[in-house]
């Protein structure tokens, strides 16, 4: 049979990492694919080789040329190494979470990361999580999380998230990012954002991570 994949797909600042992260050590070592930073990596690389974000084909190009590597079980000591040097503070910026969703807009790019991120499935199972982890790329897992929460505590946690780590952010302004680019996907034609038919749906609006998880955990019942 297949190796499992549970997937986790939400908008930003939903608490997707939090849950991604326990399940992989309450599955004994699970894989974890985080299909976002992905994305965001791209977009920078993008960036650095002055190829505009409105190129998909071009983007789409330096997907073969990537060697990336995710190191690190926390969110504190992750290290994510592209050609060796960790671009980990910029790549959880939210600039570049605003870059990686224009590229992620374009139907090239999202062709070219499919079997990228296909191949994170490897024994003994996948935990995924994204925007369309459960619609596309992933189909076929036998658990599908949806997680939502209203835009005012996303904005919140992401920013208690990167002022945790040092990262520059002002609410107001962090606010007005999360909106633009959960709209952006949310509305696109290609994989926009929605819950996979046989989502279980978790709103996490006013729930503590404790209860956050432990809505995962009777969820978890249900495939054995
Ligand atoms: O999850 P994260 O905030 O790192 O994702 C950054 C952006 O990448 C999202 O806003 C979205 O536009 C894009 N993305 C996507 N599909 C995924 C994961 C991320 O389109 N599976």
């Amino acid at each position: 049979s297949p190796v499992p994949v549970i997937t986790v797909d939400g908008p930003s600042g939903v608490g997707k990492g939090l849950v991604t992260r326990w399940l992989s050590q309450r599955l004994g070592g699970w894989h974890r694919l985080d299909s976002g930073a992905l994305y965001r990596i791209l977009a920078l690389a993008a960036q650095r080789a002055g190829v505009p974000d409105s190129d998909g084909p071009a983007v789409a190009a330096l997907v073969p040329g990537l060697r990336i590597e995710f190191t690190g079980d926390t969110e504190q000591d992750e290290a994510i190494l592209v050609d060796g040097e960790n671009w980990a503070d910029t790549v959880r910026a939210e600039t570049s979470g605003a870059l990686a969703s224009r590229i992620a807009a374009l139907p090239e790019v999202r062709a070219a990361l499919l079997q990228l991120q296909k191949d994170f499935r490897r024994a003994p199972g996948l935990i995924a999580d994204g925007r369309d982890m459960g619609t596309v790329v992933f189909p076929d897992a036998p658990l599908k999380i949806f997680m939502d929460a209203s835009p005012d505590e996303r904005a919140a946690r992401r920013y208690k998230q990167l002022s945790d780590k040092g990262i520059p952010a002002t609410l107001d302004s962090l606010c007005e990012e999360i909106r633009a680019r959960d709209a952006r996907d949310r509305n696109r034609p290609i994989a926009p954002l929605k819950p996979a038919e046989g989502a279980e749906v978790v709103d996490t609006t006013g729930l503590s991570p404790a209860e956050v998880l432990g809505k995962v955990e009777t969820l978890l019942r249900r495939i054995g």
